[in-house]
């Protein structure tokens, strides 16, 4: 398989291009008050009055004790150098500056194409993802992603890495890619639900045994009324494939968890408020026995092509406070520069 069909085995199908807009549920209550901007924008896009942009929901939610937080969710960057894209993290990062948060959760994908390439290639692509990351106020957080591998099955032919996962762990000083942190009466916990498999699958969307075990013995130290964060680059629930392919459309092996099932039922004593999903580049909420699952669209978008599937290039806010959650997904005003034939 080709590094380019790799990076394309995501979105195999024709993009849609209906009315913009990744969610259907939009407020334009008290809590959303479109500028004099969004409205013109609403109406020179010829759409009457649906609400483009910025899209915002919010929710009631079990955290009484727990106290406010401002947390940027940003994901699948896949930077690269090639057609101005380090320009757009520059925008994507001034903007992110401009929301005032505490705390920054980077989805992962935080580069691309790491997984078939070797350490050199991707080297240019780890400084500028990093020249962005230092410019962020926020304290972050970063998730790994299957393009954050590097090495893992070389396309040129050379020996897979030992350990495809060390350049992610040195450049954020981590010593684990699966971990758990608590912020403001939060637990925070990052999954890591990639499995290195031989080709032609090369990998796929897993929680093995041994993440399973640390995570029961990290949730046994938590209080059940504690509100759980919980982060996965590759997404435990999402209507992706039945949304884009047919509703009798089954996920593919490397687009969701396999074993979500096993996963979510560790939870089941526990409030589990939210999930944190990428990987599929849209924004899509979702709710299940109480639990909010977010994929936080793509700073990318189409991998450098512009809009995917209703959402363009942007990142999420999500505003925790007592009793309520508000998401708001943003964008970052990037025009698509990747050349159509590439
Ligand atoms: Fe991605």
């Amino acid at each position: 398989m080709s590094g380019k069909k790799f990076e394309q085995e995501q979105h195999t199908s024709p993009p849609w291009r209906g009315p913009r807009g990744g969610f259907p549920v939009v407020m334009k209550g008290p809590e959303y008050n479109p500028t004099r901007r969004d409205f013109l924008r609403t109406l020179s896009a010829g759409a009457g009055f649906v609400w483009l942009s910025p899209w915002r929901v919010s929710w009631a939610s079990p955290t009484a004790d727990a106290g406010t937080l401002r947390l940027l969710y940003y994901t699948d960057l896949h930077t690269r150098v090639e057609w101005d894209t380090p320009l757009a993290l520059d925008m994507a990062a001034a903007k992110m500056n401009e929301q005032g948060a505490e705390l920054a959760i980077a989805g992962g994908d935080l580069i691309t194409d790491g997984f078939q390439s070797s350490s050199e290639t991707v080297a240019p692509r780890w400084n500028a993802y990093m020249k962005m990351h230092r410019s962020l106020r926020a304290d972050v957080h970063p998730m790994i992603g299957n393009h954050d591998l590097v090495a893992a099955d070389p396309d040129d032919g050379t020996p897979p890495s030992e350990n495809p996962r060390r350049e992610f762990l040195d450049h954020f000083a981590l010593d684990r890619t699966y971990r758990s942190f608590d912020a403001q009466g939060y637990h925070f916990i990052f999954l890591d639900p990639i499995e290195v498999l031989r080709r032609p699958q090369r990998y796929r969307g897993y929680i093995d045994d041994e993440q399973l075990a640390w995570l029961k013995e990290d949730l046994a130290e938590v209080n059940p009324d504690t509100p759980i964060i919980l982060g996965t680059h590759i997404p435990l629930l999402t209507n992706f494939t039945q949304a884009t392919e047919g509703a009798t459309i089954a996920n593919p092996f490397h687009r969701v968890v396999e074993n979500n099932r096993e996963v979510l039922d560790v939870f089941r004593a526990h409030n589990l408020l939210l999930v944190l999903q990428g990987h599929v580049h849209v924004d899509e909420l979702i709710r299940w026995r109480g639990t909010t699952f977010i994929t936080g669209g793509a700073i990318c978008g189409r991998w450098w092509r512009g809009e995917w599937h209703g959402t363009n290039e942007g990142f999420g806010m999500v505003t925790l406070q007592p009793g309520r959650i508000d998401w708001e997904y943003i964008e970052y005003g990037w025009t698509a520069r990747r050349p159509a034939h590439l």
